[in-house]
């Protein structure tokens, strides 16, 4: 019965894409399924996806700052990321007299290219399987002497290999720890601003339509890597000249049609598809639901100040688009896990393994019951986070109170005070102790009546009545020294910070007498006493189980062809251009056009203004080479690719290598494929270079950035 219900799931789920993607997939670039992805329609091959010998595509892919993806397209080192992945540089070049974001910023040639002080791209020149090096001599260590026997094997792997002064390793584990792959690192840090649409374009929609397909903005911007006269990495210098790259990407303005290959080559940064049923059951009825109800209270107080107060709006706008992306994305992911039948879909896998290798059900079984003795630690642990991150007094209680023990235990240094500091000035800049008050006196309420009693500090009742809060915690937060509403050292801490730290026994001391952070330390006193010892403990256990159900997973599937959890390491998905059915009687095109654009178009609004000049362009259809065979100007597209938070700014390809699209988002419906991909509704979601190309030109007036690509017609 189980055999064959699974027989029909895959049998139905191959059908359904006419291909083996049925688990999607991020693939290591020194390992990638060639046949497959020739059978698919690639027409160039594996080695020119990555090669250490010549040129290949990978010389052409960054990782933007730690975080974000991006691709080199001249061969001046011009470079191409997300708008969202910009953000903070456009912010910080930006002032009320001339404000970027709003306005946009194109640079007329190299000489007004602005200089990004403290950003890095990293470049992958080798990945190495180490396995056996780094796992040499601890088959029988367990633990803590498990765990120093690794590091200690990856320093020496590290110490053993040559490498230029500008280069670094990073050992990485894949498959829960079952692998380790090495990786040489190429560091650049004189990096430039070049270009940004307005907000209006690159972050059109905003929040509304964040996650939502039919999608419509212009999610992009343009930087250049500089080097030195070598063309190798360096300290920012005037001196410094544009890098000159290996491989950069040619950009392909050919249509697209539904059932295109196309892959995404980038850095991913955390999935976990291999879960046994019991953990993605958890996430879906108990972890998600609750981070989710913290991030609906906070938001919703929020926006209503917000919606009232443009001061308000604009202080919190980053925060708020924050907290909502994931608040955001849970609520898609709980949607799709279950209308994926992703627990019992899971069940059946299980099932299928156990009866392959009667094994498994030990570890299965061990994993069942470790979920089901953390899941009230786990829930807490959930509460308590999300509470601490949204609940700004409480947050700012947490920072003092991590810097207060650093300081009592002597750890402590001038440094670290210095960066605690800037920190605190950043945080307070966008701060309001009014708002932050409501917003604290309600998640305290909500924690008072979510929380298990075993887990709350005794006489908490008290908190379980909102109204009340509301009232006796701005009492609190109004006598308080770290909601900056009363001085220390004759200075408020959100004013001159310097003189407020001028005396720092007599900070600590009056912080150590304040309600909120009183009231803050016994909450966080009990959860580090009641909840987080057996939450980490028992998550060690399962940590250690989890390796060898993937091991055992790995053994028992023969068919089966596993890649690794993204870990923000280089990885290629790749899959077809395609619309989605999501729901009943619910289709969607594979592609938008800025005729949407104009419809999604609200005079004045935040979200959905549009520039007077893009409408102009609309209205005069001024397309040029940009229009595709419909007439008008193709913006975003979806694929089957499987991406993830990192896959940002990451490069769409074609059959033959050329770009195609700009990775910035996924379809909601799909957004579960952090945990269980799947075909039917995992869309991932690109700006057309068309698009991008077409507001450079016709919008920005700057062609010269054209000229330096290779355009493919
Ligand atoms: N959802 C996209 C990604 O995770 C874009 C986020 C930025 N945009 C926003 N409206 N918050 O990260
Ligand atoms: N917007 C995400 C990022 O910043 C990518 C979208 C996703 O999670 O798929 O990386």
């Amino acid at each position: 019965m189980i055999k064959r219900n699974i027989l029909i799931a895959s049998a139905f789920f191959s059908f359904s894409l006419g291909i083996a993607q049925q688990y999607g997939g991020m693939w290591i670039p020194t390992e990638l399924n060639e046949k497959e992805m020739k059978d698919l329609g690639m027409k160039i091959s594996a080695k020119d996806i990555f090669n250490t010998q010549k040129p290949s595509i990978k010389d052409a892919v960054v990782q933007f700052n730690g975080g974000c993806t991006a691709e080199i397209i001249s061969p001046k080192g011009l470079l191409l990321t997300n708008h969202h992945c910009g953000y903070g540089q456009i912010q910080a070049h930006s002032t009320v007299q001339n404000d970027l974001l709003s306005n946009g910023f194109w640079a007329k040639n190299m000489e007004t290219e602005l200089p990004n002080p403290g950003v890095t791209v990293d470049f992958i020149v080798d990945i190495k399987e180490v396995t056996n090096q780094i796992l040499e001599g601890t088959d029988k260590l367990q633990d803590q002497d498990l765990a120093k026997k690794i590091a200690n094997n990856i320093e020496i792997y590290k110490n053993s290999q040559k490498t230029e002064s500008y280069q670094s390793i990073t050992v990485k584990p894949m498959y829960y720890g079952n692998k380790y792959y090495a990786y040489v690192i190429e560091t650049y840090k004189d990096v430039r601003l070049v270009g940004a649409p307005p907000q209006s374009i690159g972050k059109f929609g905003s929040d509304t339509d964040n996650w939502v397909w039919p999608r419509h903005t212009g999610d992009f911007s343009m930087f250049r890597i500089y080097a030195d006269k070598n063309n190798k990495p360096a300290e920012y210098s005037k001196d410094n000249v544009p890098y000159v790259p290996k491989h950069y990407l040619p950009v392909s303005i050919k249509d697209k049609t539904e059932n295109d290959f196309t892959f995404v080559f980038g850095f991913p940064g955390k999935t976990t598809e291999y879960l046994p049923a019991i953990a993605v059951e958890k996430i879906m009825t108990e972890i998600d639901p609750a981070r989710i109800a913290v991030r609906d209270v906070a938001l919703k107080t929020l926006d209503e100040k917000m919606r009232t107060d443009d001061a308000t709006r604009i202080k919190y706008a980053s925060k708020y688009a924050s907290v909502a992306n994931y608040w955001k994305k849970w609520i898609g992911e709980v949607e799709g896990l279950k209308k994926s039948n992703a627990v019992q879909k899971k069940v059946m896998y299980e099932g299928s393994l156990v009866s392959k290798n009667h094994e498994v059900k030990a570890t299965l079984d061990q994993l069942n019951k470790l979920y089901n003795d953390q899941a009230p630690f786990a829930l807490n642990n959930a509460y308590y986070t999300e509470v601490v991150r949204n609940a700004e007094s409480f947050a700012l209680a947490n920072m003092y109170s991590t810097h207060i023990a650093s300081v009592e235990s002597g750890k402590m240094d001038e440094k670290g005070l210095v960066a605690f500091k800037k920190k605190l000035t950043s945080f307070y800049k966008d701060y309001s102790a009014e708002l932050d008050s409501k917003v604290t006196a309600k998640l305290l309420a909500l924690y008072a009546n979510k929380t298990a009693p075993q887990f709350l500090p005794e006489g908490f009742d008290k908190y379980k009545n909102e109204a009340q809060n509301i009232i006796s915690f701005e009492e609190m937060s109004k006598n308080s020294v770290i909601t900056g509403r009363n001085q220390v050292n004759g200075a408020a801490l959100n004013g001159d910070i310097e003189k407020a730290f001028s005396n720092q026994d007599k900070l600590i001391k009056t912080i150590k007498k304040d309600p909120v952070y009183q009231l803050f330390m016994t909450i966080k006193d009990t959860y580090m006493k009641t909840a987080d010892p057996q939450y980490t403990s028992l998550q060690a256990k399962i940590d250690v189980l989890q390796k060898t159900y993937m091991a055992q997973q790995m053994s028992t599937d023969k068919d089966r062809k596993f890649f690794p959890d993204a870990n923000s390491t280089l990885r290629v998905t790749y899959g077809k251009v395609k619309g989605s059915t999501p729901r009943d009687a619910v289709s969607y095109d594979y592609q938008t056009h800025l005729a949407g654009v104009i419809e999604k178009y609200v005079p004045g609004d935040y979200e959905f203004d549009v520039p007077q000049k893009l409408i102009d362009l609309y209205n005069k259809k001024d397309y040029g080479m940009y229009k595709d065979k419909s007439g008008d100007v193709p913006v975003g597209f979806t694929a089957t690719n499987h991406t993830t938070g990192g896959n940002s700014g990451s490069p769409a390809l074609d059959a033959h290598g050329n770009l195609v699209g700009l990775n910035f988002d996924r379809q909601w419906e799909g957004t579960m494929s952090d945990i269980n991909y799947d075909p039917r509704f995992s869309r991932n979601i690109m700006v057309d270079t068309k698009y991008i190309l077409f507001i450079i030109d016709k919008f920005a007036d700057s062609k010269w950035l054209i000229d330096e690509m290779k355009i493919v017609k």
